[in-house]
């Protein structure tokens, strides 16, 4: 029996249909991404929290990577406020995040400062928009609200040495 050829023609017809359905689904992800932006269940960076410029021991986002111990990245954690708003400190070393698990509340302003105590990290949460660098010498802070409770993994995302890829830890939001 003689084997059935697709002509040319026949294939540019089903490579333009392929091409549009490619083409389709990657503008419905485009939409649906934008859509949960616009709808707020996306945490993103809402503001620059200033870097730190009111925290102690830090000058101007600044601070000396060797002396922790006079700032309040002594104790690294989540501290609350009377207004209901929520400050996280977060030391990045190789290779963990200090605390290595965070529990925040969901629909307050969470503010971040976050610094390193020996060499550049990242700070990557994932399913957000929220992907910091972290500068030993100096203070990255950024505020967010958690919309939703559920778990989000923290991803270090600039090689910082042999144990870059367990560089990993978590973000708890509680109702
Ligand atoms: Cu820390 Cu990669």
């Amino acid at each position: 029996s003689p084997v059935r050829r697709l002509t040319h023609a026949t294939m540019e017809k089903y490579e333009n249909i392929w091409f549009g359905v490619a083409t389709a689904m990657s503008i419905m992800l485009a939409v649906a991404v934008f859509a949960s932006f616009l709808s707020g269940t996306v945490p993103r960076i809402e503001g620059e929290g200033g870097a730190g410029h009111h925290l102690e021991g830090v000058v101007n986002g600044r601070i000396n990577p060797k002396n922790l111990a006079g700032t309040p990245f002594k104790t690294p954690g989540v501290v609350d406020s009377a207004d209901g708003s929520q400050t996280v400190f977060v030391v990045a070393r190789a290779f963990a995040f200090d605390p290595g698990t965070i529990k925040v509340k969901a629909g307050v302003p969470v503010t971040f400062h976050i610094t390193s105590a020996d060499v550049l990290h990242g700070y990557y949460v994932e399913k957000t928009n929220i992907n910091v660098s972290v500068i030993p010498g100096q203070v990255t802070s950024f505020t967010t609200t958690f919309k939703s409770p559920g778990t989000l993994n923290i991803v270090c995302d600039e090689y910082c040495g042999t144990g870059h890829h367990n560089m990993l830890n978590k973000i708890i939001v509680e109702a």
